[in-house]
């Protein structure tokens, strides 16, 4: 969006100064104000009114990829760069190679960028886990850890999801491979505590939970809404929810646009902060990504885009598209061979999705 503004501010700049200019007999030169100072309708990223995103990979910041990037997005996440494992080498060993370098890709290029994710039950590097700390050690160490982490980016990442995934579908808390699970007693409070912190290192970033199948189950949502209510009424922060949007193009849409209007009456801005959509649906080994199931595809893309510019305008934090272009994404191995979830195609060539998100935003 800082880049929206910059565009337009430049274009009326470059107006006035040519309606300004005189021929060289001194008769003004009239021209007709340049159309640049209307954002661009055909563009994701100029017609939308909130930020739109893509998660990256820092090694593969350059030539198509980066354009594409730059041409069509507002913002970047590290689809790994900024997890605890790739960071975190050792208790005072931290690897900020592919983190710094996608942050400073985004200020070259005038792009925000979303942290993702600090407490992630996935990311824990495996010498804090088998370390088995006490809840008082465990805490000490995962607050230098987001001191550390969200203090060296202070003012150059705009979001950060604090804690993912830690509830299951049903409401629950996952219990299965989370060590802040089975070290406190109280989890919900240590996450608390680790939005606190967050917000200490830097007062200006807003501080996301973000989970996935979030408007499709019921449970997670409640869930989530208690652990809010919870935080609004001992003090911790949060400014907002992501929900992954991990779906399908046969993701029922009532389910969707319900769910989102109840994520959004918790009043806190509101991320689709990992979205592709999967089309061949049924795993089909013999799926051929013909014209009807690109339309079909287009129109999942416009719904799901529709049903977020739908919740009220000053909740709407982003859109993210989990990757940028068929080319590479992770639904290829943890779903199947032929898929073809996202807006570029393997070429980055613009597909019918992005058409269909195009019609979607408003
Ligand atoms: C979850 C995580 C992401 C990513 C995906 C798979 O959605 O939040 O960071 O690991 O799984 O790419």
């Amino acid at each position: 969006m800082k880049n929206n503004i910059i565009r337009i501010s430049l274009a009326l700049l470059l107006t006035a100064g040519m309606l300004a200019c005189a021929d060289s007999d001194g008769d003004p030169i009239v021209e007709e104000p340049e159309e640049t100072a209307e954002p661009s309708l055909d563009n994701i990223r100029l017609k939308a009114k909130f930020g739109i995103g893509a998660a990256v990979t820092n090694s593969e910041l350059n030539g198509q990829y980066a354009n594409t990037l730059r041409t069509h997005f507002s913002q970047i996440t590290g689809e790994y760069e900024m997890k605890m494992a790739h960071i975190w080498k050792g208790e005072n060993n931290y690897d900020w190679t592919a983190a710094d370098g996608m942050v400073n890709f985004a200020a070259t290029n005038n792009m925000d960028v979303h942290g993702h994710t600090l407490v992630w039950y996935n990311s824990f590097p495996n010498w804090f886990r088998n370390a088995n700390y006490d809840s008082a050690t465990f805490e000490t160490k995962i607050k230098t850890y987001i001191e550390t982490v969200v203090g060296r980016y202070k003012g150059k990442v705009i979001s950060w999801d604090v804690a993912n995934e830690i509830f299951n579908d049903d409401g629950t808390l996952r219990r299965d491979g989370c060590p802040v699970f089975r070290t406190f007693n109280d989890p919900i409070a240590f996450y608390g505590r680790c939005f606190e912190y967050a917000q200490a290192a830097d007062p200006d970033a807003k501080l996301f939970y973000n989970d996935y199948n979030v408007v499709l189950a019921a449970g997670k949502r409640g869930a989530m809404r208690q652990m809010v209510n919870r935080f609004r009424a001992d003090g911790y922060p949060i400014d907002g929810l992501g929900d992954q949007f991990h779906y399908m193009a046969s993701t029922n849409r009532t389910t969707i646009r319900n769910g989102l209007t109840d994520l959004a009456s918790t009043g806190l801005q509101i991320h689709m902060s990992e979205l592709d959509i999967r089309i061949n649906v049924n795993k089909d080994d013999n799926f051929v990504y013909l014209p009807s199931e690109q339309a079909k595809h287009a129109e999942a893309y416009k719904d799901f885009v529709t049903f977020f510019e739908a919740i009220p305008q000053s909740q709407k934090f982003a859109i993210t598209t989990w990757g940028v272009s068929d080319k590479r994404t992770w639904l290829t191995s943890w779903w199947h061979p032929k898929e073809y979830p996202l807006l570029f195609d393997e070429n980055f060539q613009k597909k019918k999705t992005y058409e269909g998100f195009l019609e979607g935003l408003q």
